[in-house]
């Protein structure tokens, strides 16, 4: 009999991802764009001095988003995600400022131009000051402003848009505003609290059926989509308080609002562990106790996580990850973030979940919300004195794992704690 070949030692196959695969970044008006005057943020921070940082000029990207998207482009990415400043667009009731809706005209061809997919969140975070004061998203007239913006605006830039995002994660702005606290646009009360919710869901609903009146391209929302488990496995108790966080703060909102999404947004940051220590209620453990790897903003990395989010969604509408990074000063905990990350994403295909796209988060390091300048997002670093731009590496690996649409196997190399990612991409990558 003739002997077997010699059986390959390890798999050298690379991963490879569909055909029209989006690969994207992701970025938030108000976080990179600066000066927005007119939002409600803006207006806070001034008051609530003294704030760690305010956002300034942020990275500047009103002025700087030609070159910003050139850099992008270079990178070989193909889809980008960012979102409409309404208060720069609405900055008094009912006065539309069409300088500022050229000026998105103007941002969004700059995309086109390039060749991006365009995804288009048309609410992320910050409300137009004067909507502030009448109370946000606790006021149901604001549903009907919300709404009164859509109908000017999307009109003029519908040409260029490939997807719209109505809001985005409608249940983390209701739970900083009312719950954390740490934001300055904080709010108190119960009842604000739940009419602020049924609001956003009335305000995508809405949204949903006015976008598909005025425009052909898909309607999501980007939810952001949390991971739990019960520390031990036979605890009923740690077992049902990650269930019931899981239906809360993952599925209602979906829930409420079925049959209104075209495709689904995840963004995804965090995983959890519920256990039953003192007391009879099971409380989450603090990940960094328990040394699990954290990210600067003590956030657990945790790939797995991702895998179990996206096998858990319906299956029959299409998924973009419309966020997805770490807050890392130190960018070879990014690069293994983001091919651990894209390993999970490559395995959920697999499964047979239908993922079409993942945007980084994010492009360039931007305002952190209540962190300021320090979390450090960017694919791209931000010297925020000079708003010079460096390419970091991991933006590098991401570029080498887009041109081949795929994970090449010498990039998994890196996974190991004592290889340098410069000398990896110094070496010719394999395919
Ligand atoms: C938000 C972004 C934010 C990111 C990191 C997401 O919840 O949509 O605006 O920068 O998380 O905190």
């Amino acid at each position: 009999m003739p002997d077997d070949p010699p059986k390959p030692k390890h798999d050298h196959t690379s991963l490879k991802f569909p055909e029209g695969f989006l690969w994207g970044v992701g970025i938030s008006s108000f976080q990179v764009e600066g000066q927005n005057f007119f939002a409600d943020w803006w207006n806070a921070e001034i008051k609530k001095t003294p704030l760690k940082q305010r956002s300034g000029q942020a990275a500047n990207q009103y002025h700087l988003y030609e070159s910003d998207f050139d850099l992008a482009k270079k990178l070989n990415l193909n889809a980008f995600r960012l979102s409409l400043e309404w208060s720069r667009i609405e900055p008094r009731p009912g006065e539309f400022d069409h300088h500022e809706i050229e000026h998105y005209r103007k941002v969004l061809k700059s995309l086109k131009d390039r060749n991006f997919k365009v995804m288009l969140t048309l609410w992320h975070v910050t409300l137009p000051q004067w909507i502030a004061e009448q109370g946000g998203w606790e006021n149901s007239q604001t549903v009907k402003y919300y709404l009164r913006y859509l109908e000017r605006v999307v009109p003029e830039i519908k040409d260029l848009v490939d997807f719209w995002i109505t809001l985005n994660e409608p249940d983390i702005y209701v739970f900083m505003v009312y719950n954390a606290k740490t934001w300055p646009i904080s709010r108190n009360g119960v009842l604000g609290q739940i009419k602020t919710y049924l609001n956003l869901v009335s305000a995508h609903k809405k949204a949903y059926k006015l976008l598909h009146r005025l425009s052909n391209s898909p309607v999501g929302v980007a939810q952001n989509m949390q991971s739990y488990e019960g520390y031990h496995k036979h605890s009923l108790r740690e077992q049902a308080a990650a269930i019931i966080s899981d239906l809360v703060a993952n599925h209602l909102f979906h829930f409420l609002t079925r049959g209104y999404h075209d495709f689904l947004g995840v963004n995804y940051y965090f995983h959890h562990r519920y256990k039953v220590d003192k007391g009879f209620l099971p409380s989450m453990v603090n990940v960094a106790d328990h040394l699990r790897d954290v990210s600067d903003m003590g956030w657990e990395i945790n790939p797995e996580g991702l895998f179990d989010v996206l096998a858990d969604l319906e299956n029959h509408l299409p998924i973009y990850i419309t966020e997805c990074g770490i807050a890392s000063t130190n960018d070879d905990r990014r690069t293994r973030f983001l091919i651990h990350y894209l390993q999970e994403v490559y395995r959920s295909l697999h499964a047979g979940v239908k993922v079409k796209g993942f945007f980084y988060w994010s492009l360039v390091d931007s305002f952190e919300w209540e962190y300021g300048y320090n979390s450090r997002f960017g694919l791209i670093e931000v010297d925020f004195k000079t708003q010079k731009r460096i390419i970091r590496s991991s933006a590098h690996v991401y570029e080498e794992i887009i041109k081949r649409n795929a994970i090449p196997h010498d990039l998994l190399k890196l996974l190991g704690h004592g290889i340098r990612v410069e000398d990896v991409l110094k070496e010719k990558i394999k395919e």
